[in-house]
């Protein structure tokens, strides 16, 4: 099958606090961009198309060209939008016509194991449906109404969603195309279009750095233990 990622980078990362956009934000000597990009790389993707915000294409292909070296030809960059379901759009717009399964990948989920991208394309092609690579929920759930525990909730039936997602080409972008309201992630827009969306295992890894403690555990797990 014909696959491409979408990796969209181009969220400003405020709860971060760092200077950058969060993709360009350091883990070791590289950055979240360049470590989520080496995981694409070992895909088997036909095309790679990586949202970064305005100003950052030309930071975006030569962290690009790092990662996929003389693969590089398959990446395209492009400009992201005002909300992250904005920045898959621009992505969607940039595809080549022959591709059939389509990722859609946060860069900011910097280490994805390789092994997560073959299971999503795999249950992609077998299934037709939308796939969510998911981890059961760890932490006690309550609802609550302002600082008042309304209820316990049962999370036996619940899941934590990661990326990357992965459906059929033609139908996420009708999806897109006819998408009113924000949704959660693309998985969410593929399921109110009416389509199927089935879970895949992820990946303790594929953890998604948002705050500083978590730009600390990536730190942590890219440094070679002394012991
Ligand atoms: O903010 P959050 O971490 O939930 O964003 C998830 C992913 O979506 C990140 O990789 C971020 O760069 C991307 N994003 C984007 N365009 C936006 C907002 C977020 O590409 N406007």
């Amino acid at each position: 099958p014909r696959v491409a990622v979408i990796v969209v980078a181009a969220g400003s990362g405020t709860r971060l606090g760092a200077s950058a956009p969060k993709a360009f934000v350091g883990i070791d000597e590289h950055s979240i961009l360049r470590h989520a990009l080496d995981g694409v790389a070992s895909a088997p993707s036909a095309q790679v198309v990586v949202v970064v915000p305005a100003g950052r294409e030309g930071d975006a292909r030569t962290e690009a060209e790092a990662a996929f070296g003389d693969r590089s030809d398959l990446v395209s960059v492009v400009t992201g939008g005002e909300t992250r379901q904005r920045s898959v759009a621009a992505g969607l717009a940039a595809l080549w016509a022959d591709v059939e399964c389509v990722l859609v990948h946060d860069a900011a989920r910097a280490l994805t194991p390789p092994a997560v991208f073959a299971r999503v394309i795999d249950e992609v092609m077998r299934s037709r449906a939308g796939v969510v690579p998911a981890r059961p929920v760890v932490d006690t759930l309550k609802r609550v109404d302002g600082a008042v525990v309304t209820a316990a909730v049962d999370r036996s039936p619940l899941v934590a969603a990661q990326t990357p997602q992965g459906f059929p080409r033609e139908l996420l972008a009708t999806a897109y195309a006819d998408a009113v309201d924000e949704h959660t992630d693309d998985a969410a827009l593929f399921a109110a279009a009416g389509h199927r969306v089935r879970t895949v295992a992820g990946d303790d890894l594929s953890f998604k750095i948002t705050t500083p403690a978590d730009l600390d555990r990536a730190r942590h797990l890219l440094t070679p233990s002394r012991a």
